[in-house]
């Protein structure tokens, strides 16, 4: 009997293996991400302003390039001193950008094409004309609460007034804002117009959740959760102050005292209360799912903090937080001179860190960073396409990184971004976000096809005449053609689930295999440096006496298709190549 029993058991966990080794994924594993920055991606109505019609225009084209789902960045009604992430009314469409038909239109054509709209929740902060900060300011007993107020200081030197701590904002700046009618300082981490919601009050959290409920009904797929480290504060002590931040140790590295990064956030950011709050979302999107049924609702989160902050989002063990944790830690330390031991470093710590069960994500760009053609150099956009799709896991892109569009230099006097605006004219070029926020380059047709109206809300790029989308898909080889055949291979089983094997060989060159056993073997190389090096291939990963080029950078010498001889493999300066063993 005991033996039968074993037997059995056996038989059992080893058909349960192969069940869940054979299983599909879900739609949002291994998925495409697209961030598309709706003010810049489309003009419908020629006002110069992206809007929704836009982008159900243009869904097709995102289906056809192989994308999985759009991330939206806020479409809200808003007065737009930060570009829609200032929110003066959660639950309506931002005018410029459409009505709630045009949104509901855009979900319809979204569900017909088959891409997922995720939104951008951006629960830190809302606009100070949002009628609960107004109601706020009036001391409106159920809106009293909602935002973080407090008397200030008195200055015992001088009698003056000031603001209750040292707490300085993201953009610059004392964190505090006085209110004359209030007769209170109110505290904003971002731009003055951005009053914090205080999450220390439940009606808060309440009616967050509200929100996000509000737009999960109306079809979206998920949200990508805004600015997350700044949702709580320290609590008031017991004299009701709030803390000052200590100075940070190295003040050489950051000598402005109005600088945001002049302090140490112990009070203001990633208060542990803070992954909870992700998790109690995360709870949100489930309970959405089991009540009305459809696919996995999921979150996607905004957070530039530490690495281990940045995993505990996934979940701590016992409870699950965010789907796709945006991994930050490749995008900040993964700069132009990084040599390739380094990238393989931080791709191979990401991948150990990760809890079980999770997917890795990769993320090169978006609206708050610099382009990545501009980053790393045009020449090695491409490279750099192929490693974030090719790695195991999820990938984001940022609307025109598949065509390797760069930044636009926008001047002091043109700079709309408030990050820049706080700036002053010799510093503000480091931190504008303009430069990566300009129109999406469609044709050659003036204003790059963006519009038909004759002015923009942010230049368009000088080059769009050669470099835009249509060119691109016209043209045999091109960075979009590198992108859409790189979505594609991502499908394949050895992309799917396959085992990433990587080294560094030396400073510039970097080589990969993925493969799942029985399927093809993929050979990834990558030349980061400035000159050509000649490689045996098959010194690292065996794929025999020929190989196929998958794809290569457009620069390249070979062409997709080329079969090739892998011991004499030329890898040129800032290509990269996908190989497969030929059998
Ligand atoms: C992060 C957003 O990506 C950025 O654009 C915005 O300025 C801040 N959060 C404040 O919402
Ligand atoms: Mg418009």
């Amino acid at each position: 009997m005991r033996t039968v029993n074993t037997f059995l058991l056996a038989v059992l966990s080893l058909l349960a293996l192969f069940t869940a080794t054979i299983q599909s994924k879900e739609w949002w594993e291994n998925g495409n991400y697209y961030q598309i920055y709706p003010r810049s991606f489309r003009d419908s109505d020629g006002d110069g302003i992206g809007d929704l019609n836009g982008v159900t225009e243009k869904l097709q084209y995102l289906k056809d390039i192989g994308f999985t789902a759009a991330w939206l960045s806020p479409i809200f009604k808003s007065p737009m001193a930060d570009f829609g992430y200032d929110i003066a009314d959660f639950y309506q469409i931002h005018p410029e950008y459409g009505t709630m038909e045009d949104f509901e239109n855009m979900i319809k054509k979204a569900k017909e094409v088959g891409i997922k709209i995720i939104l951008d929740f951006v629960p830190n902060h809302s606009s100070d004309e949002n009628e609960w900060f107004t109601k706020s300011v009036d001391g409106d007993p159920a809106y009293a609460d909602f935002y973080v107020w407090h008397n200030g200081k008195i200055n015992e030197t001088t009698g003056e007034r000031e603001p209750p701590s040292n707490w300085v904002s993201a953009f610059r700046y004392t964190a505090w804002e006085w209110n004359e009618v209030r007769q209170q300082y109110y505290l904003h981490q971002f731009a003055i117009k951005q009053p914090d919601l205080n999450y220390r009050n439940p009606a808060v959290v309440a009616e967050m959740k509200n929100v996000m409920r509000f737009w999960l009904g109306k079809g979206i797929s998920g949200f990508r959760v805004d600015a997350i480290p700044y949702l709580f504060e320290k609590e008031l002590d017991r004299y009701n102050n709030y803390p000052d931040e200590p100075v940070i140790d190295d003040v050489s590295s950051c000598p402005d005292p109005d600088d945001g990064c002049h302090l140490q956030h112990i009070y203001t950011q990633d208060q542990p209360e803070t992954f909870d709050m992700v998790y109690q979302w995360r709870t949100l999107a489930e309970e959405f799912k089991k009540e009305h049924g459809g696919d996995t609702r999921i979150l996607l989160t905004e957070a530039y903090t530490s690495f281990d902050n940045i995993l505990r989002f996934y979940g701590n063990g016992v409870l699950n937080g965010s789907h796709i944790p945006f991994n930050f830690d490749f995008l900040t330390n993964v700069v132009n001179n990084t040599k390739a031991p380094v990238v393989v470093e931080h791709i191979e710590k990401w991948l150990n860190s990760m809890p079980e069960g999770v997917y890795a994500n990769w993320v090169l760009g978006n609206h708050d960073n610099k382009r990545m053609a501009s980053r790393f150099g045009v020449q090695r956009a491409d490279l750099f396409n192929i490693l974030l799709q090719t790695l195991p896991g999820n990938a984001v892109t940022y609307n025109g990184e598949e065509l390797a569009m760069t930044d636009v230099y926008i001047s002091w006097e043109d700079s709309v971004d408030p990050q820049a605006c706080n700036a002053n004219p010799t510093t503000y070029y480091a931190v504008s976000r303009d430069p990566a926020r300009t129109p999406y380059q469609w044709d050659a047709s003036p204003n790059a096809g963006f519009t038909s109206g004759d002015h923009t809300w942010l230049p368009v790029s000088a080059d769009y005449k050669q470099n835009n989308a249509l060119a691109q898909l016209r043209a045999p080889q091109s960075h979009l053609q590198v992108f859409k055949k790189l979505i594609r291979l991502r499908k394949e089983p050895s992309f799917q689930d396959g085992e990433l094997k990587i080294k560094a060989i030396d400073d510039d060159l970097i080589v990969y295999s993925r493969q799942l056993p029985g399927s093809d073997l993929y050979v990834i190389v990558l030349n980061l440096g400035a000159t050509d090096k000649s490689l045996n291939v098959n010194d690292h990963y065996s794929l025999g006496s020929q190989a196929e080029v998958i794809t290569t950078s457009i620069q390249s010498q070979y062409n997709d298709g080329d079969i090739i001889d892998p011991t004499t493999f030329k890898a040129e300066a800032y290509v990269g190549t996908v190989l497969v063993a030929v059998s």
